[in-house]
Parts: C-alpha cells; sequence; structure tokens
C-alpha cells in the first residue's frame, strides 16, 4: 500500500490521551498552517544564510511565540518519524485511499507522543502532516478557496492573499525560510526548474495553471519570496464578465465578430488588470477548425479548442546555455503553419516580430502588453523596438503598429478592486506621424461607493468602426444599433 514500507507500525497503540480529552494543550490558539517542513532534513538548495532565521526579528511578520514553537518542534517530530517509517517516495499519489492511509499512520505516530492533544487539535495535525506530505504545505488551505486570486508570500512570516481585489494578510506562515524553500523548490522541480543560489529567480506554474514566481535571498532581501496568480478550477468565463458587470453583452458579441473576422487584437493593462484572463476569452472565440500556436513564459492560457500547440519559453541551465525566449519560439511558429499565434505577452524583442508576423499573412492574431492606455501603448512598442536594437525610425515602427493591429482592448482594475473592460479601440491609420484611433465602448467611471470601490457606466461611443463590413463578410451580423451612443450598462451604487 505505501510501497516500501520500512518497520510495521502499530497503528492501534493505546492513546496517549483519549479523543477529545480536554488537557494542557501545546497549541493554544491557532496557530499557523502546516510549519512541518521539509520532510527531512534535507539541505535546501539555497543559501545557508536563507535558512537562518534572520527574518524572524526582521520587519517580515510577527515573531514566533513559544507555544508555537513547541507546536513546529512536534510536527517536525512526527513528520520526521513517518519519514523514517514510509518511502514516501514510493508511495503511491494516484491510490484514493493513500491519504487517509497515512492520516492513520500519522494519528498512531501522534498518540505515540508525551504531549496533550485533544480531538480537534489532532485532527488538525494530522491534517497539517498530509499537507506537507501530499502537496505543497501551508499553501494547500489557500490552493482550496475558489475566492483567491493571488497569494503573495513576503518571506515565512508574512502570507498575503486577494479576495475580490482586495490585499488581506493571513495568519498562514511557514516554519521559517528553510521552509518556504522547500516548498518553492517543490513546485518549481515539478516543471523541471530550479530554484536556488545559480538561479534564485523562477517562473513556474502549479498543477492546475496557476502561475508562479519565486525569488530567493540574496535577492529577496527579507526572505524568500513567491507571487502565485490563481485560475482556480473555474476561470473567469465571458458570462462571468457580463455578471461581474466588467463589460456589457453586446460588446461579447462584438469581441466574437471581430475574432472570427481575423482582426489582430492587442490587449493592453496594467499588473493584474485582467489581461491574461481576457486574452483567454478572447481566443476561446478562434474556430476550432484552425490551428492555434501559444507561446508564453509560463503557460496560463487554457484554450479549449482540439488545434493547439503550446510552447514556453525556456530559462538558461546551469552553464548559462539553452535559454529560449519569446523571440525565438516566435519566430519559430511562423515555420509552424499556424493559422492564429497567441501570444501570452510582449514585452522585449519579440514586439516587432510580432508586429511584422500580424502584418504579414498571420492576421487574427493575439496578444498582451503592459500600457495604462492607448497611447502609451503606442510609445511602449516604440520604446521596446528601440531597446531591442532595431534601428528603425519611430515614424516606421508606428506605421507598422498601426497597419498590424485594429483594435486595442484595454483591462483596468478600478480602485477598490472591480476589473473592467475600460476601453475598446479601433487603430484607422497614420495621420502624419500620428496613429489615428478611435474608441468603439467606454467605461466612465462615475464616483466611489461608501465601501470604496469605483463604480460607473459603459457606455456605445457612437462611432462605428470602419472594419463593419469586414465582419459582415465574415458571416457576423453586427447590426449598427451596437454602435449608437448609448448606456450600454450601469453599476449600481453599492
Ligand atoms: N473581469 C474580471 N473580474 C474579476 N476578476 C478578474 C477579471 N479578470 C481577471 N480577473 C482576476 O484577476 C486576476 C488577474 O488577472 P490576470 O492574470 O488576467 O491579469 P494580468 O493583467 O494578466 O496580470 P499580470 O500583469 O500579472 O500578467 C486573476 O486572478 C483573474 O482571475
Ligand atoms: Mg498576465
Amino acid at each position: 500500500m505505501f510501497g516500501k514500507v520500512k518497520p510495521p507500525v502499530a497503528l492501534k497503540s493505546p492513546p496517549t490521551v483519549p479523543p477529545g480529552v480536554p488537557g494542557k494543550s501545546v497549541l493554544g490558539p491557532r496557530p499557523a498552517e502546516d510549519p512541518t517542513g521539509p520532510p527531512k532534513p534535507a539541505p535546501p538548495r539555497a543559501t545557508e544564510t536563507a535558512s537562518k532565521p534572520t527574518v524572524e526579528k526582521s520587519r517580515a511578520g510577527k515573531p514566533i511565540d513559544e507555544k508555537l514553537e513547541k507546536y513546529y518542534a512536534l510536527k517536525t517530530r512526527i513528520h520526521r518519524k513517518l519519514v523514517e517509517q514510509l518511502d514516501l517516495t514510493a508511495v503511491d499519489n494516484n491510490d484514493p485511499g493513500i491519504r487517509d492511509k497515512v492520516g492513520e499512520l500519522v494519528l498512531a505516530l501522534c498518540e505515540k507522543e508525551d504531549v496533550l492533544l485533544n480531538h480537534t487539535e489532532r485532527q488538525r495535525l494530522v491534517g497539517e502532516i498530509l499537507d506537507e506530505t501530499f502537496g505543497l504545505g501551508p499553501l494547500e488551505i489557500l490552493l482550496k478557496d475558489p475566492a483567491i486570486s493571488d497569494i503573495l508570500i513576503n518571506g515565512p512570516r508574512m502570507v498575503y492573499v486577494e479576495r475580490k481585489g482586495r490585499l488581506e494578510l493571513t495568519d498562514v506562515q511557514f516554519r521559517d525560510n528553510a521552509h518556504l524553500i522547500h516548498v518553492i523548490d517543490k513546485i518549481v522541480s515539478a516543471v523541471g526548474r530550479r530554484c536556488d543560489e545559480v538561479c534564485p529567480m523562477v517562473d513556474a506554474r502549479l498543477k492546475d495553471g496557476s502561475r508562479v514566481n519565486a525569488v530567493i535571498p540574496p535577492l529577496a532581501l527579507d526572505g524568500p519570496s513567491m507571487s502565485i496568480r490563481r485560475f482556480g478550477a473555474d476561470p473567469i468565463t465571458w458570462e462571468d464578465y457580463v455578471n461581474f458587470k466588467s463589460c456589457a453583452p453586446q460588446m461579447v458579441e462584438f469581441f466574437r465578430a471581430c475574432v472570427i473576422a481575423h482582426l489582430n487584437i492587442l490587449i493592453i493593462g496594467g499588473t493584474g488588470s485582467g489581461k491574461t484572463t481576457l486574452l483567454n476569452n478572447m481566443s476561446s472565440f478562434i474556430p476550432p477548425s484552425d490551428r492555434i500556436v501559444t507561446i508564453e513564459d509560463a503557460a496560463e492560457l487554457r484554450l479549449r479548442q482540439p488545434h493547439v500547440v503550446r510552447l514556453e519559453t525556456r530559462p538558461a541551465n546551469i552553464e548559462g546555455k539553452g535559454h529560449i525566449s519569446i523571440r525565438d519560439l516566435l519566430i519559430n511558429s511562423l515555420r509552424m503553419r499556424p493559422d492564429r499565434i497567441v501570444v501570452g505577452e510582449c514585452r522585449g524583442a519579440e514586439t516587432l516580430d510580432m508586429l511584422q508576423a500580424m502584418n504579414t499573412g498571420h492576421d487574427g492574431s493575439l496578444t498582451t502588453l503592459h500600457a495604462n492606455s492607448t497611447r502609451d501603448a503606442v510609445q511602449r512598442v516604440e520604446t521596446m523596438v528601440m531597446m531591442s536594437g532595431f534601428e528603425l525610425p519611430v515614424r516606421a515602427i508606428r506605421q507598422q503598429f498601426s497597419s498590424a493591429i485594429q483594435l486595442i482592448v484595454q483591462a483596468q482594475r478600478l480602485t477598490g478592486g472591480p476589473r473592467k473592460i475600460t476601453s475598446v479601440t479601433e487603430v484607422t491609420g497614420m495621420e502624419g506621424d500620428v496613429v489615428t484611433m478611435q474608441d468603439i465602448f467606454k467605461f466612465e467611471q462615475v464616483g466611489i461607493d461608501s465601501a470604496g470601490k469605483a463604480y460607473g457606466r459603459m457606455m456605445g461611443t457612437g462611432i462605428r468602426p470602419t472594419f463593419l463590413d469586414r465582419l459582415k463578410y465574415s458571416g457576423c451580423n453586427i447590426g449598427p444599433e451596437m454602435f449608437e451612443a448609448q448606456v450600454l450598462l450601469s453599476d449600481h451604487e453599492g
């Protein structure tokens, strides 16, 4: 059952304290989650200094109290014993009953300990040790919560989450730096990457597709830091966009037509504004018959179409070799006969290649860019192209931009948390040296409600896109009434 089981354990040894007996507990108030730490005192791959508890004294959060220290020690002890009893590497994780079986063993080990634990405390201890053994330790409880969109860890004592667009500090903690590094190691090694002195900064992803970034000392000064972007089991759909009032139903119809008609679409927005979520949803309109190539740093997109080739960049190896960039993948993808190219984000040398691909037959492609307005997007593209060493005059870059991109859709996270599509803009061409654009839909913020949340209304600007005929020829009948100057939806003041 457990693979290579070492000397059998007495699962039914008499309990030290009968279940439910109240006693002087080592636990006190509920401690932070899961400080058990690595199953063996295997040295973490990061620097020695990283594992020293310097951070406890630093600004990185609350100091550990004595009760908690005892609790951690107890958990570590039991976990070590578990490792001694079992060959955890040989445990069959696919066995549906395996958690229960190991749980029984942990309970038996718990009962042999000379400490008083009541029934609830014991159950909690067992749960936490199981999370440590089969999952990501203290993170497990957060990963199970579908309302959490971001998990941000600044050293072992400060774990923040974002719920409904707001950041909150949780009481989840790691035992120390070494424990946190162990969890980071577990995550990154599962996708064939590493995080150590040589490579102290890494991108990875969880099994469910959540994006992970980790930075450890010496680059991170207050202990290892990890940022997890959750997409959860239920990613946001167009239905959610409409229910959350992130956009009007008419706009969804419009986007569908634009994607089907092979318009090149650029999604812009700030950090965490919802660009990738929007890209994923836009991509869902690509017909299943099209061959799609997706290119990302950490594969976040989840396309449902059958004909998708997913490509992911690769960091350099220990000798600094073998780095494969977005640009490398993009250039390669052009030889893969794609009908559509979807690039997770343009942030460097790949930008010009993307514009060129869009201009030379790979229309219907989609990408995102970090920019806070449509004008800003043009400037960002100019800067990125120039910084990549291409000696092109600004006017030529703008020309490339204006002929490559037909639609810019802006995502924004507004004050108080709501995420909205705040502008839908057509790129119409150039006048002199200036890229000309016209807004088709626009969100107007009216104010901030009593809960501190921005509210407003989504407007049709009264301007019809010039590519309306193109939509019609691709079989999407979008009536002109959609583009009248009107309020498409209104937030209620909360
Ligand atoms: N319209 C929306 N309503 C509510 N939540 C949303 C909406 N769009 C995105 N989110 C949530 O916001 C978070 C950030 O979204 P996303 O990763 O798409 O942003 P991003 O702009 O790509 O971020 P980054 O700049 O870090 O790549 C995710 O957890 C996502 O589920
Ligand atoms: Mg993103």
